[in-house]
Formats: C-alpha cells, structure tokens, sequence
C-alpha cells in the first residue's frame, strides 16, 4: 500500500461547503503515515471552526475503510492550522469586522420591486425597537435605497484606521439605534452606479467586510434583486446564517420566489430560509384602516410558502404609510400604527426562529 492509495481513497470525500472539491484538491490532508499494519491520516483544519468537521472526519474514516484491507487499522487524527493572516492590502478582505455579530441574515427577493428594502429597513428598526443590537448592509449596490428610506442621504461615514497597518475602516451611520452602511453613501447623489461584475462583486463585499460593526445581534443584509452570481459569490464569502424572502402575494410571483429560493438552497450555498414575508399582502386604504382588499388573491403568500416548504413569517398590507415613510426616511416600524405594528411582530417571530 502506497501513499497515491491513500490519497485516492481520501478524493471520494467531497467538501460540501468547498464546491464539493475533494480532501486532496482543498489540500486538507496533513499527513499519512503508513506502517505494516496501521494507517494515520491528519486532516487539517483553519483556527476558524468547520461546522463540517465531524461529518468529514466521519466520511475519510468511511472512505478508509472501505479501501483497505481488514487486516490494516486506519485511524483520522485532526490537526488545526492558523488561518492564513488575510492581507489588508487591496480587497483582501477577512471576517474579522463580523466577529462580533450573532445572526447574518440575508434579505433576498426573485425580483426587484417586490419590497425588500421596505422589509430590511422595516425589520432593522423594528428588531431595534425589540431590544436587539441591530445593523443593516444594503448590499444592492446597483439600486441603494437605504440612504432615502432612513433619512441619511448625504451623509458621509467617518473612517478610521484598523487594527493593522494600511487598514482603514467606514463606521457606519447610527440612527434609529441601527447602524446602516451603503454603497450609497459614497455616490453623488442622482448619480447612477454602474458596476462591471467583479467590481459589484467588490463593492459590495467592502460595505460588509470593510466595516466596524462592533457587537450585534442582528446584521441583515439588504440583498441586489434576482439570483446571479453575485448572489452566491456574497453568501459564500460571508458568513451568512440563512436568509429571509421577500414576496408579493400574486401567482405569477412563485416562479420567482422559487428561484430566490433554490439560490440558497444549491448545494454551494446550502443555507436555510428562515421564512418568507408576503409584502403588499391586502391594501388598506388610508382613510378606512379596518378594511382589507385582497387585490392580489387571498392567500398567495400561505400557499406559496407551503409549495416552497417554507415558513410564512409575516404578512405586511400595502399601506399609503409605508410608502410615505420609506420616501420620507422615517420608518412605518417607529410608528404605532398597525402596518408599523405588523413589522414588529415579523421581527418577534425571526428572533425567536433564530434564538
Ligand atoms: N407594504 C407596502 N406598502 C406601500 N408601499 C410599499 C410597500 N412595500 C414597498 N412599497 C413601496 O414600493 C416601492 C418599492 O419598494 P422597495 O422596498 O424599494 O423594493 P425592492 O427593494 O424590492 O426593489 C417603494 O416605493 C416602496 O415605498
Ligand atoms: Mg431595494
């Protein structure tokens, strides 16, 4: 038995969270010894713990076994290796600004126009209301609504230098007991932002990397509309816990949401939905608020949600308010109205599906 035997049993386990690459290819395999009758394998691992680790000691274990002969003992140590010191230098960026941040979420839609910024900014300030330390990334780095929605157009965030030489930080903005950061920020106002892919890509990883966010229980992450690469480059580089889809409540919707979805549950992202939040569920008109019109079908978000096999997190009417408030940077979910009401209760249910 050879060394290459070794390493060819080792390639049948794949890393599920590594573009489902082999142990070989990742270059997680430290050592091999081999002796008459036993083998020793070392798997290495990063400082930062891999939720993957016992699921891949168990398959290399498996994989071991399956390949030697009965008379040969095999035994998978681990070994952890410091994570390479990411370089400040360019976007290089590591995740030492999330350190202290509890719960990523990301807030994704199939399409634009459904909402979601209305929901992140809603559920930021409401999960604000609720206690919680909160920020909010607008990520939609081609179409940044947060600076409008909450009142902070024209404002410039301070920088300061990080821990490590040539590193600088953005503190992001405060207000409403929320921290937001947004490419808009950094835009002249009426200018349009037009970003070839990677350097969307780049940009948006700055607003998130790049910032002193400080500890948090909640980032959210106002996600770019649709479901390209970018998406999945911004879930795999972040540690992002799981995302929440926003939707209207019309059929022709579904094949949409579905693809919003099915991005994060391909099996290079493979991360949860928390729920879905039907947005524009009934309108109420501003001067009968006890009446609901059910102008987009009655239950389009429940019954999306059980084709989906998802949640439905919360319902929010379309209401003259929140559109008022978005433009108008004061947030329905300050308000005691019940639109303001309904965002709160969405924030109390993903914070406790979240713990
Ligand atoms: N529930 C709602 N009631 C009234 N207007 C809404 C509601 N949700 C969103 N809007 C309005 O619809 C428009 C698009 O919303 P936005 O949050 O920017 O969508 P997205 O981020 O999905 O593109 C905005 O003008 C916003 O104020
Ligand atoms: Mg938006």
């Amino acid at each position: 038995m050879t060394k290459e035997d070794i390493l060819q049993a080792l390639r049948e386990v794949h890393h599920p969270a590594k573009a489902d690459r082999d142990l070989v290819e990742i270059g997680m395999v430290h050592d091999v010894e081999i002796t008459d009758n036993k083998v020793v394998v070392t798997l290495e691992f990063p400082k930062r713990r891999d939720p993957l680790a016992e699921y891949l000691i168990g398959s290399a274990r498996a994989a071991l076994i399956r390949h030697l002969p009965s008379s040969v003992a095999s035994e998978v140590k681990t070994v952890v290796v410091e994570d390479e010191k990411p370089k400040k230098k360019g976007l290089n960026l590591g995740l030492e600004q999330l350190a202290e941040v509890r719960h990523i979420v990301g807030i994704a839609s199939g399409k634009g126009g459904v909402g979601k910024s209305t929901v992140a900014v809603n559920l930021a300030c409401a999960l604000a209301r609720l206690g919680y330390k909160v920020g909010l990334a607008d990520a939609d780095v081609y179409g940044p609504s947060i600076p409008v929605m909450t009142g902070t157009e024209g404002a410039v965030p301070a920088a300061e230098p990080g821990a490590e030489e040539g590193q600088e930080l953005i503190i992001p903005l405060e207000k409403f007991g929320v921290k937001w950061m947004s490419i808009g920020y950094f835009a002249e106002r009426g200018q349009a932002l037009i970003w070839r892919g990677p350097m969307a890509c780049n940009a948006l990883k700055q607003m998130i990397l790049q910032v002193k966010w400080g500890p948090l229980d909640f980032l959210l992450v106002d996600m770019p509309p649709g479901t390209g690469d970018i998406h999945i480059s911004l879930v795999q580089d972040i540690p992002m816990e799981g995302a929440v889809i926003v939707t209207t409540p019309q059929t022709v919707a579904l094949a949409d949401v579905e693809k919003g979805v099915n991005m994060f549950r391909n099996e290079n992202v493979n991360r949860p939905i928390f729920g879905l939040v039907e947005n524009m569920a009934w309108f109420t008109p501003e001067a009968h608020p006890d009446e609901k019109y059910y102008i987009f079908g009655r239950d389009g978000g429940a019954d999306m949600a059980r084709e989906l096999g998802v949640d439905l997190l919360g319902r929010i009417p379309l209401v003259q308010g929140i559109r008022e408030s978005g433009d108008a940077g004061e947030p329905a979910a300050l308000g005691s109205r019940p639109d303001g009401l309904a965002f709160v209760e969405l924030a109390g249910k993903l914070a406790e599906k979240l713990g």
